[in-house]
């Protein structure tokens, strides 16, 4: 029996697919293994969102081969990069490659492989492999992905590309999913989309289904990642304000502050409405979580465009913040039309001024909440830390570190008792 090690790069929705990969192959008669000395076949699962995730794929595949160079082991890519880049990547010392709707055929392309490089990547309009049930990694957690693709074309982003147009699973196909989730001792699912909340199944939008979802019986806690503002109506927000089990987290991508600079991206809103979209958000659930996407030192930004971004981070108060630097993707509609013209130094300059901002903003948010009494759950015993402690999250999706035995899937009312920008530590309620 042939045996494939995978490697997963990139978003969750990547590391769905790697566990929608293993299915395939298994059910082809492969072992997966986790460790690559003792595989046949090595995998790596790509994500092409920036000029950094390429170079760590390319130094990957090169140490494969340098460290494996005596036995004929096979080299797959596979997914974002595949699709961006295509046939570019042949010069590197791989057997095939398999883009994010071409799993299905693996086990041939794997086949057929042994003679000439191959290359899998046409787009479909329907795939969703809705069909396949993902070998999950064991924990509370289940991801499920139920919709794919992505139909906004923001100039700088590649994964329209990548991942090719939207398209949805249906709703009672997802519940029943979900139900098999929960019988098999997961507690909390994570849906999936590059655009969650534009789901549509034939007129049921992702309220609906957030609804439907909720209807499972033993199921704790429901998150979903990643929404887009264009997509909040307040019905949407109601459904997750009035449900328990919908976490009062909300990731809400902003990308940037300046109304020139959200037009140059496409990004179809404005400083104002997405500060409007804010605070309707908060009045419906004025404890959530919010947390957000920025990017500095997109094609023209000036000093006085970033500061608007600056105005809305402190405005805001986002619990936390992912901030990159823009990065140059071939084919977008920002690469043809605007140069780079950002420098790097200026580029630095801003993201660390950001991060230092947001970083005191995280830890003040992180503060406000110690005397809480909150409803944790446990996802893994010891921590880098201590053996003696366990860690877990709270509704919020924050990490928050507690004392002494519990087990993983345990619920614990908890007091916390201090924090950091990163963690929340607490001790159990009395
Ligand atoms: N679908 C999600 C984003 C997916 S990509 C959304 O619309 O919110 C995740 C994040 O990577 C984006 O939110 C953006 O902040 C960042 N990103 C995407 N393309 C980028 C680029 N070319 N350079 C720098 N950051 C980028
Ligand atoms: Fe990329 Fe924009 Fe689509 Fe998000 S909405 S995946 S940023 S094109
Ligand atoms: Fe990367 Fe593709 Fe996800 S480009 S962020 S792996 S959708």
């Amino acid at each position: 029996m042939k045996r494939v090690y995978i490697e997963t790069y990139g978003c969750q929705m990547n590391e769905y697919d790697s566990e929608i990969v293993k299915t395939i192959l298994r059910q082809s008669g492969y072992h997966i293994t986790e460790t690559p000395d003792n595989a046949d076949i090595l995998l790596m699962n790509t994500c092409s969102v920036r000029e950094n995730a390429n170079r760590k794929i390319v130094a990957r595949v090169h140490e494969f081969r340098h460290a494996f160079q005596e036995n004929d082991k096979q080299i797959g890519i596979l997914g974002c990069m595949v699709t961006n880049l295509g046939e570019d990547l042949l010069d590197l010392p791989i057997n095939f490659m398999a883009g994010p709707d071409s799993y299905k055929f693996l086990p041939g392309l794997i086949e057929k492989a042994k003679k000439d490089k191959l290359v899998h990547k046409k787009l479909s309009r329907t795939e969703t492999y809705a069909d396949i049930y993902p070998t999950r990694v064991d924990g509370i957690n289940a991801w499920i992905a139920v919709m794919r693709g992505c139909n906004n074309f923001c100039s700088f982003c590649v994964v329209p590309y990548a991942r090719g147009r939207e398209r949805s699973r249906t709703i009672p196909d997802i519940v029943a999913e979900t139900e098999q989730l929960v019988q098999e001792g997961f507690i909390q699912v994570t849906l999936l989309g590059q655009n969650v909340n534009s789901y549509d199944d034939q007129g049921k939008n992702f309220a609906d289904l957030l609804q439907a979802v909720s209807q499972v019986r033993g199921l704790q806690r429901i998150r979903f990642t990643s929404p887009h503002p264009k997509d909040f109506p307040l019905e949407l927000i109601e459904v997750i304000a009035d449900n328990a089990k919908i976490c009062n987290h909300i990731h809400l991508p902003l990308q940037a502050g300046s109304d020139r600079i959200l037009r140059l991206m496409r990004r179809t809103y404005t400083q104002k409405q997405y500060m409007a979209l804010v605070d309707k958000i908060r009045s419906k659930m004025p404890n959530v979580t919010l947390s957000t996407d920025i990017i500095v030192g997109f094609p023209t930004e000036t000093w006085q465009d970033y500061l608007q971004t600056e105005a809305v981070v402190n405005t805001v108060g986002f619990d936390s913040a992912f901030i990159f630097k823009y990065s140059e993707r071939k084919g977008t509609l920002a690469a043809k039309k605007y140069a780079d013209d950002v420098p790097e130094e200026e580029k630095t300059r801003r993201i660390v001024r950001l991060n230092d901002i947001q970083k005191n903003i995280s830890l003040k948010k992180n503060l406000a909440h110690v005397n809480d009494i909150q409803t944790i759950i446990i996802e893994q015993l010891g921590t880098k830390k201590s053996p003696d402690d366990c860690q877990g999250r709270n509704q919020g999706n924050k990490l928050v570190i507690l004392p002494g035995k519990h087990h993983v899937g345990e619920i614990v009312q908890a007091k916390i008792t201090d924090a950091t920008a990163h963690v929340l530590k607490a001790i159990p309620a009395q």
